[in-house]
């Protein structure tokens, strides 16, 4: 297949990555993602929503790295999405790699937690099930036309243990101060792990946005774990492969809140690349390197970086 356009901004980035292999990275930007699903447990047992798919001649397999999670490969003439059990609301379509972060920020039921930015919902739907739908969930967007989708995904999830706000993710950090178990800080970012599902990211990206959105990035990042209690969790996740949009917002964050922690977190059977050490003359902290950071076609996925962090008993 030929090759997509992209800018020439984002020829330059990908020239100046040390550890990007630019071939395999536009060779990826055409190739479909698999279609993967989650199944929800809190409507139906999973072996009875697996076992309908597989009598209507779906082939489904597990996937290792994410409670719930399948692939499935197409039966002829029908879409996932058109099926009966994505109507009822028993399967969730969802990209294999956008799996990781909820699994890093691993809630738990009876817990408080917030998902900063929220909208449309697939980490907030896969957060109340594995919440068991106890305890409670903040499911937060700043954007209005996002917020409906959200609303309406998590309905025909069946998710009772939500409140939904629309409020800019800033907010919490600063009026609700140590009020969560666990906070999902999934941020707007580049989308240059996605051009695969979205390819005019790739033509039409120029560095301004990357300068732009880091500095909302790290607010996000603050905001969340001040609104952390001590010895909570925050999962900063982006679906892009800029080092300014992943490895120094994570720097940024330790070295201004001096309690945070990096947990090193390896998700079963996916590739993990090393973090960078540095970029373009910027020194990153040490800690970065445990981070998870993967590469469009490292998984035959989405790209993404997860940070999974503790916070401490000091700011
Ligand atoms: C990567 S998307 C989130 C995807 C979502 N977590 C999911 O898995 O379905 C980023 C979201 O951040 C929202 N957003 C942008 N600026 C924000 C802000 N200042 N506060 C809160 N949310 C914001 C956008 O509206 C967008 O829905």
């Amino acid at each position: 297949m030929s090759r997509i356009p992209v800018s020439e901004d984002l020829l330059a980035l990908l020239q100046s990555l040390p550890d990007v292999d630019v071939d395999l990275y536009l060779d990826a930007m055409t190739r479909p993602l698999p279609e993967t699903f989650r199944v929800n447990t809190l409507k139906l047992p999973e072996e009875v929503i697996v076992s309908f798919l597989r009598e209507r001649g779906w082939e489904v397999e597990r996937i290792s790295w994410a409670r719930h999670a399948y692939r499935a490969n197409r039966a002829e003439r029908e879409e996932l999405g058109a099926t009966v059990p994505h109507l009822f609301g028993l399967i969730y379509i969802q990209g294999p790699i956008s799996m990781v972060p909820v699994e890093a920020l691993d809630p738990r039921p009876g817990e408080r937690v917030l998902d900063l930015c929220a909208a449309p919902g697939s980490k907030s739907t896969q957060i109340a099930q594995l919440m068991e739908n106890s305890g409670v969930l903040v499911a937060n967007d700043a954007s209005t036309e996002r917020i409906r989708p959200l609303i309406s995904n998590l309905q025909r999830w069946g998710v009772m243990n939500c409140v939904v706000t629309l409020k800019d993710g800033r907010y919490f950090g600063k009026r609700m101060r140590e009020s969560f178990d666990r906070v999902l800080c999934d941020v707007p970012c580049s989308s240059l792990g996605i051009v695969m599902k979205d390819w005019a990211a790739a033509k039409n990206y120029s560095h301004g946005i990357t300068e732009r959105v880091r500095v909302l990035q790290l607010s996000l990042l603050l905001s969340a774990y001040d609104a952390t209690s001590p010895g909570g969790r925050v999962v900063y996740s982006t679906c892009t492969i800029h080092p300014l949009e992943n490895e120094w917002v994570v720097s940024e964050l330790l070295s201004r809140r001096s309690g945070a922690r990096v947990l090193e977190f390896r998700p079963e059977g996916l590739k993990v690349r090393r973090p960078l050490e540095e970029w373009s003359g910027i020194r990153f902290d040490p800690e970065v390197a445990k981070c998870f950071k993967c590469y469009p076609y490292d998984n035959g996925g989405e790209g993404f970086f997860v940070a999974l962090i503790e916070k401490g008993e000091t700011r």
